[in-house]
């Protein structure tokens, strides 16, 4: 298995209240998993609980046949080559759509990174926005730049939590298709958190459902 999570359990800071109760996942190389449940159940903190930002209460996550978190160890968000797109985006405030998408090539030469760029402006539909900064865009093409900035530097594994809520029906459809062939060209595996029956049934190989305890 390319990733595991093994009877993880997991309450914030302050509160008494398990979020996640000996929670099992497990997802093979390659695969593209949707997360689904209710609107607290937990599925963002799934994410985030892989993603090395929020640390298990027990139990052991396993990305790529290494520990990151268990009782004993716990390997840094830098340090595990995942893409993140978060639930509120959160681009850099500071940068432009073009610095924005650059953030994580920033070690690779500026001809190739510009030519990456550019080719995930197309993919979001986005070429003439490259200079604008994220204050300047609607909600829908600061999701679209974070979906761009999380693929930019080929992750090995993608987590994207509601990544197309808020892109009309069109474009949401062209993104899907060309995300599912750039990860299946990869074999990038990839978790992704939806309300959305279009999302699942264009992008998902398998659905897991997230309960709240
Ligand atoms: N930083 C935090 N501190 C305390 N409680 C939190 C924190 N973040 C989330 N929670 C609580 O943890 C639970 C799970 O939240 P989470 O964001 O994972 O839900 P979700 O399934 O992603 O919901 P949604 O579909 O609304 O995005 C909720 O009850 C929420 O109120
Ligand atoms: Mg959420």
């Amino acid at each position: 298995m390319f990733l595991d999570l093994k009877n993880v359990s997991f309450k914030y800071k302050g509160t008494d209240k398990y979020v996640l109760k000996d929670l099992n996942i497990s997802v093979e190389k390659g695969e593209i998993v949707s997360i689904v449940g209710l609107s607290g159940s937990g599925k963002s903190t799934v994410l985030r609980l892989i993603a090395g930002l929020e640390v298990p209460a027990s139990g052991s996550i396993t990305i790529n046949n290494r520990v990151v978190a268990d009782k004993n160890s716990f390997v840094p968000p830098e340090k595990r080559k995942i893409g993140m797109v978060f639930q509120d985006y959160a681009l850099f405030p500071h940068f432009t759509v073009h610095s924005n998408i650059a953030f994580g090539i920033s070690n690779i030469p500026k001809k190739d990174r510009d030519e990456r760029v550019n080719r995930l402006l197309s993919l979001i539909n986005m070429n003439e926005y490259k200079d604008r900064y994220p204050y300047q865009l609607s909600g829908g093409q600061q999701q679209r730049v974070a979906v761009a900035r999380a693929l930019a530097p080929n992750p090995y594994l993608l987590l994207m939590d509601e990544p197309f809520s808020n892109i009309d029906f069109e474009l949401k459809q062209k993104m899907r298709m060309e995300i599912r062939c750039i990860l299946n060209a990869e074999a990038v595996t990839c978790i992704f958190v939806t309300h959305d029956k279009s999302d699942i049934e264009d992008m998902s190989d398998r659905t897991i459902t997230i309960t709240a305890e």
